[in-house]
């Protein structure tokens, strides 16, 4: 494994000792995130629909050690990169892997005009990502996400990154 914990900092139970690697990943890694995926949404894609996903070109970062705790699917549609979904194990959380994909893909990506993306209103740990690396929003979808399992119809919030104004030196 690429990874290993150590101390106390901040809201962090630990911090990585040594960064995880973030690799690109194709269809062979889709059972594992499929797995990932299941468990980090109320509204799951089938695997299908990420194997259709990824065949339409969208693009699959992974952290993996023993398994895959965590992954980033993006698509780029001419200069504009959306970001489709983030997520990683609940038990890796809080230790800066989403940061370090969200990274990761803004190196990649240096080229692109901006990042886009939509977030559920009530996702507090993900808003709060995004804020932490520039992103602002631009647009509401009222009721985008559908009443569900007891559970109201939610909006979402539209969130865009551009590119011109990531510093990635500034980003831990
Ligand atoms: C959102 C998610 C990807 C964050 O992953 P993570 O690896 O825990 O995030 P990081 O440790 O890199 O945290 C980066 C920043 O996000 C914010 N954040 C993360 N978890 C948070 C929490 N529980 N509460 C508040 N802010 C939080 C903080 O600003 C944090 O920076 P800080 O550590 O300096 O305070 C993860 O919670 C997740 O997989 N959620 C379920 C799937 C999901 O909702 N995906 C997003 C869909 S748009």
């Amino acid at each position: 494994m690429c990874v290993s914990p150590r101390g106390v900092v901040g809201r962090r139970r630990w911090r990585w000792s040594t960064l995880p690697k973030v690799r690109l990943a194709g269809p062979e890694s889709l059972l594992e995130v499929h797995a990932i995926n299941r468990i980090c949404f109320d509204e799951h894609w089938s695997l299908k629909a990420l194997q259709d996903t990824l065949s339409a070109g969208a693009e699959l970062r992974l952290c993996s050690g023993d398994k895959a705790f965590a992954y980033l699917l993006t698509q780029d549609v001419l200069d504009e990169t959306h970001i489709l979904q983030i997520a990683v194990r609940p038990e890796f959380r809080g230790h800066g892997m989403a940061s370090v994909l969200m990274r990761s893909l803004l190196e990649a990506k240096c080229e692109q005009r901006r990042m886009l993306l939509e977030v559920r209103a009530s996702n507090v740990p993900a808003r709060r990502l995004y804020e932490k690396l520039g992103f602002a929003q631009i647009g509401l979808r009222p009721r985008y996400y559908a009443a569900r399992s007891g559970r109201a119809a939610e909006d979402a919030v539209v969130l865009a990154l551009e590119m011109e104004a990531v510093d990635l030196h500034a980003l831990s």
